[in-house]
């Protein structure tokens, strides 16, 4: 089953959906070597079609994806991320980024593309609402803010290509200064978070185990374990 980008298609059976999406997540793994074989473009744009979907505070959708295939442009970012040799290996590496001042070009573009989609146009009201979102926004580090938006849709694009059939490898060892020089991306780029994706050169480590969900969930109160249940048994 590959994971629907058509909007128009008809929405998944919850269990079929439930099943699926517990098939990914729970064989998925960072894999720590890749062989050379490439990843077909269609692939890597039906993961960026659904990492374009994803959630994003007032819908702004500040996320950027650097695409990195040729084999110069990925040894420029590995001389940038501490040497890691599965950035190397791997056909594809992602630089996922946002700017932390720059997204704002496109408000606009958003709040008319909302318009069409909804047929609500009220220039004051669009105004207002533009405003107040600004200002809340701008309560918390621009950093931190993107960072918060940046990793839902990197989350999607991983899930994406792994729903696909391909193995992923998400790093945050890498130098963000020289990252940004070494593809001049803008001055107030944050650079998130790499994705390695190809196909494993070797069968993925053993599950490393998670927290349960005892340790991580709690109801109602901090002091109150929302369950006493360990994932598994769930
Ligand atoms: C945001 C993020 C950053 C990571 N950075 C690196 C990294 O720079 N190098 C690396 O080898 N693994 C990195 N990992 C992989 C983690 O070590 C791995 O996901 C974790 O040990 C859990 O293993 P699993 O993904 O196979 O379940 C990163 C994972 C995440 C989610």
């Amino acid at each position: 089953m590959t994971l629907p980008v058509d909007l128009h298609s008809p929405p998944l059976q919850r269990p079929e959906l439930i099943s699926f999406l517990e098939d990914v997540v729970i064989q998925r793994r960072a894999t720590p070597h890749f062989s050379g074989e490439p990843v077909p473009t269609e692939v890597i744009e039906t993961a960026l079609s659904v990492a374009a979907q994803a959630p994003s505070g007032y819908n702004f959708q500040p996320w950027r994806f650097l695409v990195l295939s040729d084999p110069e442009q990925r040894r420029r970012l590995q001389a940038a991320a501490f040497g890691q040799p599965k950035i190397g290996e791997a056909p594809v590496v992602i630089v996922a980024f946002a700017q932390r001042e720059g997204w704002k070009e496109k408000i606009d573009e958003i709040f008319e593309l909302r318009a069409e989609q909804t047929g609500q146009r009220d220039p004051a009201a669009r105004e207002k609402t533009k405003k107040g979102a600004l200002d809340f926004i701008s309560q918390l580090p621009a950093g931190v803010w993107v960072t918060r938006q940046v990793m839902i849709s990197f989350t999607y694009l991983m899930l994406a290509f792994e729903s696909q059939g391909w193995d992923t490898a998400p790093m945050e060892g890498f130098d963000a200064a020289a990252v940004r020089a070494a593809f001049e991306l803008p001055a107030d780029a944050e650079v998130v978070a790499l994705l390695a994706v190809g196909r494993a050169a070797e069968v993925d480590p053993p599950h490393p185990g998670r927290l349960p969900v005892s340790e991580i969930a709690y109801r109602d109160r901090f002091d109150t374990p929302f369950t006493t249940l360990n994932s598994s048994e769930l």
